[in-house]
C-alpha cells in the first residue's frame, strides 16, 4: 500500500466490487457487471487496484498479465476526484506489480477522442503503436477510432542488462 494523507492505493477485494462497478459504469457506460470485478479481484493473472480517499473508493485500475505482457483492461477515477493524481498513482502501483512479474511491455486501448486518458498514458510513457478505425460502436453516435498504446520499459528497473545499450 502507498499512502498520502487520507489517500491510499492498494489491492481491491471482492467486497469492493460493487463500488468499483458503480464507478466504472458512471465513467464509461454501460460498464461491466459487479461479478466481473469480484472475480478479477481474486484472479491470479489479474490485478485489481483501488484508490481510496478516507475509505471511499474513488478510483481503480484493472491489469491483466499473460506471459511477459500486461494489458490495462480498465481504469477510472470518480469525476469529483479527478485531476489530483489518483490515476497516475494507480498506474505507478500497477507498474510495481509488473516489475515483480518481469513484464516486458504493457498494452492498452483508448478512444482517440479521450483526451484525458491519452494525456495520462502519454505522460507515463505509452506510445501509439496501432489504430483501429471504427472500433468503438455507440448506439447514439458515430463509431470511434481506438488507439493501441504500448509501454515497454517497465522491465529495465529490475533487469539492468535490458536497459544497458
Ligand atoms: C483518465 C482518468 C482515469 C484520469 O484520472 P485522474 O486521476 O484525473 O488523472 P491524474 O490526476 O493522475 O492526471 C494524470 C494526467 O492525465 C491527464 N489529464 C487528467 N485530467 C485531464 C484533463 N481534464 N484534461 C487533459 N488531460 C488531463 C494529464 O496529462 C494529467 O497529467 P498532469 O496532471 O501532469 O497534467 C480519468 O479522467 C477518468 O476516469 N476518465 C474516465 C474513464 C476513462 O476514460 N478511462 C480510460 C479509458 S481508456
Amino acid at each position: 500500500m502507498s499512502e498520502r494523507s487520507d489517500f491510499l492505493i492498494g489491492r481491491a477485494s471482492p467486497e469492493d466490487a460493487a463500488a468499483i462497478a458503480a464507478l466504472h459504469a458512471k465513467a464509461l457506460p454501460p460498464g461491466w457487471p459487479e461479478s466481473d470485478f469480484a472475480a478479477s479481484a481474486v484472479e491470479a493473472n489479474r490485478a485489481l487496484l483501488k484508490a481510496t480517499d478516507r475509505g471511499r473508493v474513488c478510483g481503480f485500475a484493472l491489469f491483466q498479465f499473460a506471459a511477459d505482457e500486461a494489458e490495462v483492461l480498465a481504469i477510472a477515477v470518480a469525476l469529483d476526484a479527478q485531476g489530483r493524481g489518483h490515476a497516475t498513482r494507480l498506474m505507478q502501483a500497477a507498474f510495481e506489480l509488473c516489475r515483480e512479474r518481469f513484464i516486458a511491455c504493457i498494452y492498452l486501448e483508448v478512444a482517440e477522442t479521450n483526451g484525458k486518458a491519452r494525456g495520462l498514458y502519454e505522460k507515463l510513457g505509452f506510445r501509439v503503436v496501432a489504430r483501429r478505425d471504427n472500433y468503438y460502436r455507440h448506439e447514439s453516435s458515430a463509431s470511434e477510432t481506438a488507439l493501441v498504446m504500448r509501454l515497454d520499459t517497465v522491465r529495465s528497473a529490475v533487469d539492468p542488462e535490458i536497459s544497458s545499450p
